[in-house]
Parts: C-alpha cells; sequence; structure tokens
C-alpha cells in the first residue's frame, strides 16, 4: 500500500464522514487481518477527524484487552461490564458519553478526555470488539457519529470475520 492521502472536504460532519467511509472502504475491504486492519482504522480516524483517541478492544474471555490504537497510552484490560468499554459490551450498544466525568465507573486512561463513544463489533449476536474514541471536547460526539462509526464497525466485522 501507498502513502494515502485523504480528500476529505467541507465541515458538516455527516459529508466528511461519508467521504471517509468511501475512501476507507477499499483499504477495509483490502484486509484479511485484524490486527493490521484496526491498526490503520485507527491511524485514519485519527488523522481525519483529529481525536484524541482512538482504538479497539478486543474480546478475550471475560475482559476485553487493548488492541491497536493511537493516542496516549491506555488501560489493557477492562472487564465485563466495567467501565464506558464494559458497558457497550454488556448492553451491545453503542455508548454516547458526552460528560465522562458524569458517567458512573468511567475508566480515565487520559486525564484530557472530556467525552467518548463506544461502539460495539458485532458478529452473530455477539460483541466480538470494541471501537473506542475520545475526545478532549465535551459533549462532542452524537447520533451522526454513531450512525457512521456503526456503519464503518459492520464494514470491518464482515472484512475481517467472514
Ligand atoms: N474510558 C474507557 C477506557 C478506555 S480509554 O478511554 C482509552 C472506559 O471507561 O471504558
Amino acid at each position: 500500500m501507498g502513502e494515502v492521502v485523504w480528500d476529505i472536504q467541507g465541515s458538516d460532519k455527516g459529508c466528511r464522514y461519508r467521504q471517509f467511509l468511501e475512501q476507507m472502504k477499499p483499504f477495509v475491504e483490502g484486509e484479511r487481518y485484524e490486527i493490521p486492519l484496526m491498526g490503520n482504522v485507527s491511524a485514519a480516524l485519527k488523522e481525519v477527524f483529529g481525536f484524541l483517541w482512538v482504538g479497539f478492544y478486543v474480546v478475550h474471555g471475560e475482559k476485553l484487552l487493548l488492541g491497536p490504537f493511537q493516542g496516549p497510552m491506555a488501560c489493557s484490560e477492562i472487564k465485563w461490564g466495567r467501565g464506558v468499554c464494559g458497558t457497550a459490551w454488556k448492553e451491545k450498544r453503542t455508548l454516547i458519553v458526552p460528560d465522562v466525568d458524569q458517567f458512573p465507573g468511567h475508566i480515565a486512561c487520559s486525564s484530557r478526555s472530556r467525552s467518548e463513544i463506544v461502539v460495539p463489533l458485532m458478529k452473530n449476536g455477539s460483541v466480538c470488539a470494541v471501537l473506542d474514541i475520545d475526545s478532549e471536547e465535551k459533549d462532542f460526539f452524537d447520533d451522526v457519529d454513531g450512525a457512521y462509526l456503526e456503519e464503518l464497525a459492520n464494514i470491518i466485522v464482515k472484512t475481517i470475520y467472514p
């Protein structure tokens, strides 16, 4: 793979996500393995959207293990039902946290994180991993992020867990 130069125009968030998904899709679909794909998706999301932290936690028995990510160092294990990631796993749904200080049991990996979104990667009704994104701004994520990141999660699942 040569250098990837993103061409993302405009300021509308949904529009930026659509361009991102269109340009990202061939790279995702060209991958077969979990680690390189999660690494490149994390790098791409961080480069294009400038999030504080982007990465994956992968289900491993009763806990989530830190997978490929971009950003400050993070906790390596999260139990089922714990923190935002473990709760998204337990509830099998996307969680949008406008203010991490208001989320009971939030696990603070970086003091700079103010808001967060966690999107589960679902395979046959089970969560196999979660995509976690942190922002330095409160109230940063909304349903637009949720919808497009769920679409991205589906493309990833179809590619690496066919
Ligand atoms: N805040 C997460 C932990 C992971 S870091 O944000 C990278 C949580 O509460 O599950």
